[in-house]
């Protein structure tokens, strides 16, 4: 019998397809007759990722019609393609279950057609699980080199000019926020370990999207975002509010 086409086989089975899967053909349809500007190498004009997100009105003029997939005010989708446009890190803070988590994927998908580079944050998030860390086994047999290095999803989002999303960020431990904000605005990891060769440069596109609960102690007294300043033009992150839920 002849053997399934893998990628075939997983978007069949998948309990859950990532965005860029589930709309693949949408987005296709809306890339093919995007003539907007597109920033960086991101795939979709700023005005079609707001389309795909927000869903299509009459006045768009489009001959078919794009479901609204996010629920909220406009201006905060709005104001995150800008800021992401603007090469500025972007963070979505709000009370559980509003939707940022759901709105960073569908940018992710619009914009960089992939969604999985995600860390989730923890209390014991570590530096090494958003910047990089080895296959002992290799190591051991052969030293420490590109091949025996593990990259973290942050650093693979930067090999490939991608979005990178962290999720849950004032959950971790200032030191791994600080390296975050780093790395956003260095654009480049080094790799000590290595002698030649022992820098990642991220390439155009590179950005990360962090959710942050405002029900988290760390959303209003973290370091990262408070010492990064919301406002601040040389702010890594600008800060996009989703909506409260009403109690
Ligand atoms: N504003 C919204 N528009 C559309 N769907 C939504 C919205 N808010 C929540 N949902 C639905 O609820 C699910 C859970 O939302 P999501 O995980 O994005 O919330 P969250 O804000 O990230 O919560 P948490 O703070 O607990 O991480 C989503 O996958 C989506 O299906
Ligand atoms: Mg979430």
């Amino acid at each position: 019998m002849a053997k399934k086409n893998t990628k075939t086989e997983t978007t069949e089975t998948a309990l859950r397809q990532p965005s860029e899967v589930k709309y693949a053909e949408e987005l296709a349809w809306l890339e093919s007759i995007d003539d907007g500007a597109k920033p960086f190498s991101w795939r979709l004009s700023p005005k079609m990722v707001r389309i795909f997100v927000l869903g299509s009105t009459p006045g768009d003029k489009l001959d078919r019609a794009v479901e609204q997939k996010w629920f909220g005010h406009p201006s905060i989708v709005e104001r995150a393609i800008v800021t992401l446009a603007s090469d500025r890190g972007l963070l979505l803070i709000g009370d559980p279950g509003t939707g940022k988590s759901w709105l960073a994927e569908l940018l992710a998908a619009a914009i960089s057609a992939n969604s999985t580079h995600v860390v989730q944050g923890t209390a014991g998030t570590t530096e090494d699980q958003i910047k990089y860390s080895w296959n002992v086994a290799m190591v051991i047999a052969a030293g420490q080199s590109k091949e025996s290095m593990i990259p973290s999803p942050i650093m693979t989002s930067m090999q490939r000019g991608e979005l990178g999303r962290f999720e849950e960020l004032t959950r971790c431990t200032s030191d791994v926020q600080d390296a975050l904000i780093s790395i956003l605005s260095e654009k480049y990891i080094m790799i000590p370990e290595l002698k030649g060769d022992n820098v990642v440069f991220a390439k155009p596109g590179f950005n990360i999207i962090a959710t942050a609960n405002s029900r988290d102690r760390g959303s209003t007294t973290s370091p990262a975002p408070s010492s990064a300043g919301s406002t601040s033009s040389t702010s890594p992150w600008s800060r996009t509010s989703a909506p409260r839920r009403r109690s």
